[in-house]
């Protein structure tokens, strides 16, 4: 089946710096490095490289022709990804010496996706098909209301965090994906935590802890270990997992078995600078023996 992300996309200049700098410093970076990058790009080609097949809706400026021919190369399908008269996205992405990142983004083309290009894509959806979004886009709850309403199943991985977006697309939300720290946020906000919440799939991804399922249809809960490994760049690793997930759920695998290797990927993923030019393929995961 297809997995159709309304996602961004993203060019990501990446500094490597000592530490993250504190308000009023001024800070020499070692190196400077730009790639792909976007929530949703990564996760798009998290899917394609996890061997899914992958629709990526989206938009760039005439300046981001070249990250749309880069999704081709990667194996993801840009027939809708719409060229908009904005500047493309991009992020500033500060790398630390234990690869921990901090990131500005310039939202551009991404919050200008037509509404006409996301019904033109969904449009060619069948049933079975999955829908997949995270808070990078404009048309989020239009969206996912659209998907659902044509029998999709909808996935959320509610980053970057805002409890406003996440309550307006909750009600058209089958999977929910969120780290601990926005779990808390949506519980403040919301007054419900993970097993509460009225979606039948949620996982919280605990970092260097692993992730938990919750399996609100049978009200389980349910730890997956994290895999042990020295971190040299975390950006899209979070990315990638949720890509892996989709991409081996959409294969038929049982979510505890999509989980498992989506751990791996994450864990393979950290050890690599960069996002979207890196994720690693089906068979490098595989092979991983951290
Ligand atoms: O999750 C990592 C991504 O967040 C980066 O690639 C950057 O573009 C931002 O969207």
């Amino acid at each position: 089946m297809t997995i159709w992300n309304l996602g961004s996309i993203n060019a990501d200049h990446v500094y490597s710096v000592p530490h993250i700098p504190a308000p009023g410093e001024t800070l020499a970076a070692s190196k400077l490095a730009t790639g792909l990058g976007g929530k949703g790009t990564n996760m798009s080609v998290a899917v394609a490289r996890a061997a899914g097949r992958v629709m990526h809706i989206g938009a760039v400026g005439a300046d981001g022709r070249w990250a749309a021919q880069r999704l081709i190369e990667y194996g993801v399908e840009t027939r809708y990804i719409a060229e908009v008269p904005v500047l493309t996205g991009h992020a500033i992405i500060y790398v630390d010496a234990h690869g921990e990142n901090s990131i500005v983004l310039f939202q551009g083309a991404n919050h200008a996706i037509p509404l006409d290009t996301i019904r033109a894509a969904l449009s060619e959806a069948k049933t079975g098909d999955r829908f997949l979004l995270q808070n990078e886009t404009n048309l989020q709850p239009e969206a996912a209301q659209l998907a659902r309403d044509m029998g999709l199943t909808v996935a959320y991985a509610a980053a970057p965090f805002s409890a406003a977006s996440v309550q307006a697309v909750l009600p058209f939300t089958d999977f929910l994906i969120l780290n601990e720290v926005e779990a808390d946020q949506l519980r403040t906000a919301s007054g419900l935590g993970p097993a509460d919440l009225p979606i039948g799939d949620v996982i919280v991804t605990l970092g260097a802890d692993g992730s938990d399922w919750f399996d609100n249809k049978t009200r389980q809960r349910l730890h997956f270990d994290a895999l042990r490994v020295t971190p040299v760049d975390t950006t899209g690793a979070g990315d990638t997992f949720t890509g892996y997930v989709l991409a081996a759920l959409d294969r038929g695998q049982p979510m505890a078995q999509a989980i498992q290797l989506a751990t791996r990927a994450g864990a393979l993923m950290v050890t690599r600078p960069g996002a979207a030019d890196v994720i690693p393929d089906l068979s490098e995961v595989t092979a991983f023996r951290p």
